[in-house]
């Protein structure tokens, strides 16, 4: 069994009703961070963290995400032929960026039954799991610092962030003690609680370290909450039976399955283009909130 973490499971499979109507059609993955879809946006992290292969989990019309990682020869030769170098580029950088491995998920039964459909791909070692929605600018990248924290430890590792009471049914949550600074021994685990049943403030993330063990108790989790075989009864397991850290992460978290951390990403990842930045933070400074009224 290998020991390092090699492989990451991206769940695609969501609808995406939270941004529609352009999800109706679109992918929200496929939705653009400025001019890079978000889903190779979080392909670069993982790589950036040392990830050599990437499995998606997908479902019903989410065939054009692989389309953006397969090599497009009619586009890149129209693109050489015209002499379009710099676009080309861009085209064949998202094909050449790493090995994908695409798996359907045939029934949408919840995030956990999403993550087991990998079962067979990840075998006997550690791999890291990236919820999409989830976009954070961070340097050292969000998935890159939980390895360190799983590399370190041999635990599988939560990535968590403090937020406000009335959001807290949102998330996953969790409570323990606190190991080291930024470390929780996580104690408790529970599925969008309701603001008065909630044991803490601090969230669960979409970046996970998960050692292989989670497939067996995922195969062994009953139907949970919303009606689906939640990820977080499995880690429940896995936090009682072995042990699993919380960790604080460094990075600004962009919620994109909702339209304002959809905006706020692409507010961020232009403010830090060098051929955008000085002309949007002009723009921005020149705004006056009564010209909106
Ligand atoms: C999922 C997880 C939840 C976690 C959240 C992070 O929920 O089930 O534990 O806190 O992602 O974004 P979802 O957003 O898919 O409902």
């Amino acid at each position: 069994m290998s020991n390092k973490v090699r492989k990451a499971v991206i769940p695609v499979a969501g609808l995406g009703t939270r941004l529609l109507p352009v999800t109706k059609s679109v992918p929200k993955e496929l939705l653009p961070i400025v001019d890079v879809p978000a889903i190779q946006v979080i392909v670069e992290e993982c790589m950036a963290s040392g990830i050599e292969e990437v499995i998606f989990i997908t479902g019903r019309g989410k065939g054009a995400i692989e389309d953006h990682f397969d090599f497009s020869y009619e586009l890149e030769n129209i693109l050489e032929s015209r002499g379009k170098s710099k676009e080309l580029e861009a085209v064949k950088k998202a094909s050449n960026l790493i090995r994908t491995i695409t798996v359907r998920q045939k029934k949408p039964l919840g995030l956990g039954h999403a993550i087991l459909q990998a079962k067979d791909v990840i075998g006997d070692e550690p791999f890291l799991v990236v919820l999409p929605d989830d976009i954070i600018s961070a340097d050292p990248p969000c998935a890159k610092q939980l390895i360190d924290v799983y590399d370190k430890y041999g635990e599988g590792v939560v990535s968590i962030l403090q937020v406000a009471d009335d959001e807290v049914s949102r998330y996953g949550i969790i409570d323990g003690e606190t190991w080291e600074d930024d470390l929780v021994r996580v104690r408790v685990m529970v599925e969008k609680p309701a603001p008065a049943e909630s044991p803490s403030n601090l969230a669960i993330i979409g970046r996970y370290i998960l050692p292989p063990e989670i497939f067996t108790y995922l195969e062994e989790t009953e139907v949970g909450a919303g009606g689906e075989i939640q990820l977080t009864d499995a880690l429940q397991r896995l936090a009682r039976e072995r042990a699993l850290i919380g960790y604080k992460f460094t990075g600004r978290r962009h919620d994109t399955g909702d339209r304002f951390g959809y905006l706020t990403a692409n507010i961020d990842a232009a403010l830090r283009r060098p051929d955008l930045s000085k002309k949007l933070w002009t723009y921005i400074k020149s705004l006056d909130e009564n010209d909106f009224k």
